[in-house]
């Protein structure tokens, strides 16, 4: 028994010298020490050996076992660090290397100009004020003074969604930003019927018009409605405001002229022009010689659509402009093309 106890402990001593990995390493630990070795079987033969051999075979087996374990923690160690070495070396990171460029995204040119409407607009005291985008007939048209044989009304201009069973009150998709103003006016004056307070709100948001799509209109497009209803507000307001607006957003030099127009829903109505600002008013082909640009739709609310807010005409009066973001982005940065607002073409994007 001790001689082959001697045999055991230097076959496993031998063997250990040519293990050189985890795998093999692991596959000695079962071989040699694991519960069915050599080693181990000494151990449960035990049993069989006389009282005078069992102390001394036990004490050696006892010798054998913990020399084969230090020897394995010993080699386990030295495996280990060898693969860590392995690795450090065949793994190497430079991090000299200049990094992957990370591509930032941007806004989109058309929120750009919306959001600096709305801040030059919240600098004038007007709170933004969101509205549907999908409106019924009576809020998109008819709360606005549209007459009923009005050319906007038919089924050729506007997104019709929903007409069935509501033959008098058909559901669209909004065509302009108006008829948030009758929903405002609504809101705020059943909140205080008898007093209604006055309102300064800008509502920004989509537009849909079934059109077809040219260099100058899209189907969908942005627009920035202001409206200011109070006791004593005049055309005189509105043109001041308006004027400044143009100053904060165009440049100090920025002069305005007002052209008396038609919409339904003010009166008296004008359209709003800012000196062409490429050419300085002299003529270019920006203004197509007229040394002026178009921007914004405006006028005093009409006492109609006061009255249908619950705004008592005789008492309040108010003012009200609409303008488009892209339309002043297509100015500001001289785009010839409404198209590439929703192109997605990545070269153009990127340019802002
Ligand atoms: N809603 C008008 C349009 O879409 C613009 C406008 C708004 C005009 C407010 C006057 C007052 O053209």
């Amino acid at each position: 028994m001790l001689d082959k106890l001697n045999e055991i402990e230097k076959a496993a001593l031998e063997s250990l010298s040519a293990v050189n990995d985890e795998a093999a390493l692991e596959a000695w630990r079962v071989a040699n020490i694991g519960r069915s070795s050599a080693v181990m079987n000494v151990f449960s033969q035990m049993g069989g050996l006389s009282k005078e051999e069992r102390p001394l075979v036990g004490q050696r087996a006892n010798q054998v076992k913990l020399a084969i374990e230090n020897a394995f923690a010993e080699r386990a160690e030295l495996v280990k660090s060898a693969a860590l070495a392995r690795s450090l070396e065949q793994d190497q990171l430079d991090i000299t290397l200049p990094g992957r460029p990370v591509r930032r995204g941007g806004l989109h040119p058309a929120t750009m100009t919306l959001r600096r409407i709305l801040d030059i607009l919240a600098e004038m005291g007007f709170q933004v004020y969101t509205s549907r985008d999908v409106e019924t007939d009576e809020m998109n048209f008819q709360a606005l003074n549209f007459p009923p044989h009005h050319p906007a009304r038919e089924m050729q201009d506007s997104f019709y969604i929903e007409t069935e069973g509501r033959e008098e009150n058909p559901l669209l998709l909004r065509t302009h930003t108006s008829p948030g103003q009758v929903r405002a006016m609504r809101e705020f004056s059943a909140a205080n019927p008898e007093n209604p307070p006055s309102i300064r709100i800008a509502l920004p948001g989509m537009c849909y018009r079934y059109e077809q799509i040219t260099a100058r209109s899209e189907v969908q497009f942005y627009q920035v409605e202001g409206l200011a209803v109070g006791e004593n507000i005049t055309y005189g307001d509105l043109k001041g405001m308006l004027a400044d607006f143009a100053r904060r957003m165009f440049g100090p030099q920025a002069k305005i002229r007002f052209r008396a127009s038609y919409f339904p829903f003010t009166e008296p109505s004008a359209e709003v022009d800012v000196e062409c600002f490429v050419c300085g008013g002299k003529g270019c082909a920006v203004c197509k010689n007229s040394g002026w640009l178009e921007i914004l739709g405006c006028g005093m609310v009409h006492p109609t659509v006061l009255q249908n807010g619950g705004y008592d005409p005789r008492r309040y009066t108010g003012f009200a402009f609409g303008m488009g973001p892209q339309r002043q982005t297509m100015l500001l940065h001289r785009m010839n093309d409404i198209r590439y607002f929703w192109g997605n073409d990545v070269r153009f994007l990127e340019q802002f």
